[in-house]
């Protein structure tokens, strides 16, 4: 049976170091970092992943600003608000909530954020340094796996690496920093999509299997080399007839017979990618009182 890697308990100790790095910032320079999350319409998750990121801001001790907007926003005044939060000094960190609604240039939006406040690492030139292998802000759900495997002692370092997805989100960042000469990467990586064929052949060569498809209980014991590392990106939320509750992308029972070490769902990625959205913001304040 497969070994569990304790994604809330590794967030806790990212979050002790991140603490000592605010403290140090609210002691030598008077500031708290400052994280703004913009969040648009309705939907239900989107606001339930923005309410996690305000209170956990403010637990650091940060400084956390919320704005929400109507689904009918125009672009207009949203590309003006993020403008605006750009030149406010006391915000370091801006975040916009995704998905947007259909009207509204989702690019444009991601663009006009100043690159070093683009703490969710999408905009171009975040996206580029990463490729370069110069990374300044990780995505946040790439950085915690990858944080969750060399934490767990699990070194990607000459393994196969299968990556389940190809989203600028999650599959191709990962996939790029585990490929990356950097303590990241040095991994042999596959990339795998929705157009890929023998998927359970390829994924039988991996060492380290990431899933991150969005496909509920997708990946099982068939796609799993004996030994193997697991990590679940995947969140879905189960019906009453499934028995409720949350579950990832992965058959955890079945595939937990065949792994070394897995992730679980809820309590894998889902608490280190805010970990690593504080983590970013105080990264930019700290680039901030240096002058970048
Ligand atoms: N834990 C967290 O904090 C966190 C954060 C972000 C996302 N997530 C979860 O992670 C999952 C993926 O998120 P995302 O934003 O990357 O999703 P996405 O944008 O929908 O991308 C899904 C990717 O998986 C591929 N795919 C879909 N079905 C497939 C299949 N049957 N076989 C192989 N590949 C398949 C798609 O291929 P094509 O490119 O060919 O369409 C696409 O590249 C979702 O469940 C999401 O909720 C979790």
């Amino acid at each position: 049976m497969a070994t569990l890697i304790d994604g809330k308990a590794i967030a806790k100790l990212i979050e002790s170091e991140t603490l000592d790095d605010i403290s140090r910032l609210r002691n030598a320079h008077g500031i708290a970092p400052g994280l703004a999350v913009v969040l648009v319409g309705n939907d239900p998750a989107s606001k339930v992943y923005v309410g996690m990121k305000g209170k956990t801001s403010l637990r650091l001790g940060m400084t956390s600003v919320t704005e929400t907007r109507p689904a009918d926003v125009e672009e207009n005044e949203l590309l003006a608000l993020v403008t605006q939060l750009n030149h406010e000094p006391t915000i370091h960190g801006i975040l916009v909530q995704l998905p947007l609604p259909k009207h509204i240039d989702t690019h444009k939006i991601i663009d006009t954020i100043d690159p070093k406040k683009d703490v969710d690492g999408l905009h171009p030139q975040n996206i580029g340094l990463l490729c370069a292998g110069r990374p300044r802000f990780i995505p946040c759900t790439p950085y915690g796996v990858v944080e969750l495997l060399i934490r767990s002692k699990v070194s990607p370092r000459g393994k196969e690496v299968v990556v389940l997805g190809r989203s600028n989100l999650v599959g191709r960042p990962v996939a790029n920093l585990l490929s990356s000469k950097t303590k990241y990467g040095d991994a042999t990586v596959t990339v795998c999509h929705s157009r890929s064929s023998s998927l359970p052949e390829i994924c039988r060569r991996a060492d380290i299997l990431i899933s991150a498809i969005g496909q509920k209980k997708y990946v099982t014991a068939d796609y799993i080399k004996p030994g193997a590392v697991v990590i679940d990106v995947g969140i879905h939320r189960l019906s009453e007839e499934e028995g409720g509750g949350l579950c990832g992308d992965v058959d955890f029972q079945s595939v937990a017979e065949v792994a070394s070490m897995i992730t679980p769902v809820p309590g894998g990625v889902g608490p280190m990618t805010i970990a690593m959205l504080m983590r970013n913001t105080v990264d930019a304040a700290l680039r901030s009182v240096s002058g970048f």
